[in-house]
């Protein structure tokens, strides 16, 4: 029987919750579809970070980059210093472990869960391919005459062609793999951030060794504009980090809301990590009312990942039945309490194996 060793780090606020969850429905795809999930469960967040100083200890990340994969609920507190422990755990796991792919599926389930007006399941079904490692995000920024009227901040946006093309190649990979409608959109701002013209030059090219692809290009603001008015012209989209921090979360609203988007950070072939997109909603923690279905729907993804397809496909299949029956009645906050939607996902698993 196959058997993959998880990191988990829950979190923190709804983290642990919706992770709680998350982990009772991998436990039913695994009963049901026959492997097993070790877990090495982590404290890290910041709860640990105010008790212990402690971020995300060395010796732990070594132990985390030789499990099969890293599964994060959320993180982030308003007690912390802005960016604190988002770059000690998250952008750590990007950087150090060459995350360099971040893969966003935005997928309709229900026409009721689109926020736009007569859009249907086909019309929105896409992923957004974001490289994940370099642009405004490696980190290099900086501050003279601190306080000063005439003060200056900078921060520096890197591309490098190694980066860049990566990206891209996995982009057309994924758009054949689909094999929807053969399309791979380049999203960028190359009209103002000039060193994008990497990126312009680099799809070109890669889009040469891929002639049964058809390709597009549309700069960041004016695609935001196409995602709402004609999300349909979208099958596989690639673009720049921070173009495609914006844009996902567009997606994720288009899609249904953060309460389903789930994202992978990927190297492929290498210890990569799953998580909801949404955040640690330190409002709502604790009282058993976010809904777990992201942090599902990454755990999903996190089994699609380690080569279980069927079981991923279970689980998608479970929730697409359970919001098209009505009986995940929403994916907001207070819906459902957050068990409840746990316990409706694995009973869906069960039953439809049982009818297998
Ligand atoms: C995301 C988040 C992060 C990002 C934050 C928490 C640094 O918004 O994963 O999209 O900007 O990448
Ligand atoms: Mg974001």
């Amino acid at each position: 029987m196959a058997n993959y060793d998880i990191t988990v780090i829950a979190g923190d606020g709804i983290g642990t919750e919706v992770t709680r969850e998350s982990n009772r429905v991998l436990d039913a795809a695994a009963s049901v579809y026959g492997f097993e999930l070790r877990r090495n469960e982590l404290p890290f967040g910041s709860e640990h970070y105010l008790q212990t100083k402690e971020i995300f200890p060395d010796d732990a990340f070594e132990a985390a980059k030789d499990t099969d994969a890293i599964y994060l609920g959320a993180i982030g507190d308003p007690r912390l210093p802005v960016g604190l422990i988002e770059y000690g755990i998250i952008a750590k796991c990007r950087f150090e472990l060459d995350l360099y792919i971040n893969k966003r599926p935005i997928k309709l389930y229900d026409e009721r869960l689109c926020p736009l007006k007569d859009k249907t399941c086909e019309d929105v079904d896409m992923v957004i391919i974001r490289e994940n490692t370099e642009d405004a995000y490696t980190g290099m920024h900086g501050f003279a005459h601190k306080g000063q009227p005439l003060e200056v901040a900078t921060q520096t946006m890197v591309y490098t062609r190694e980066g860049t093309e990566r990206a891209i190649r996995y982009a057309f990979e994924l758009a054949r793999e689909r094999n929807k409608n053969k399309h791979v959109t380049l999203i960028d701002k190359a009209n103002a951030v000039r060193a994008q013209d990497l990126w312009t030059r680099v799809f070109a090219e890669v889009a040469q060794e891929y002639p049964d692809i058809e390709t597009g290009h549309a700069y960041i603001d004016a695609a935001c504009m196409w995602m709402v008015k004609n999300p349909e012209w979208f099958d596989v989209a690639v673009t720049p980090n921070l173009c495609g921090d914006i844009i996902t979360d567009l997606g994720a609203m288009v899609q249904g809301g953060m309460g389903i988007a789930a994202s992978g950070n990927i190297h492929p072939g290498k210890t990569s990590l799953f998580e909801p997109i949404h955040g640690s909603a330190p409002k709502h923690a604790g009282k058993n009312i976010a809904s777990p279905v992201a942090a599902i729907m990454a755990g999903a993804m996190m089994l699609e990942y380690l080569g279980e397809q069927e079981a991923a496909t279970g689980i998608e299949g479970a929730v697409q039945q359970l919001l098209r029956s009505g009986e995940i009645k929403g994916l907001g906050t207070g819906v459902h309490a957050t068990s409840e939607v746990g316990d409706m996902v694995v009973n869906q698993l069960q039953g439809a194996s049982a009818s297998l």
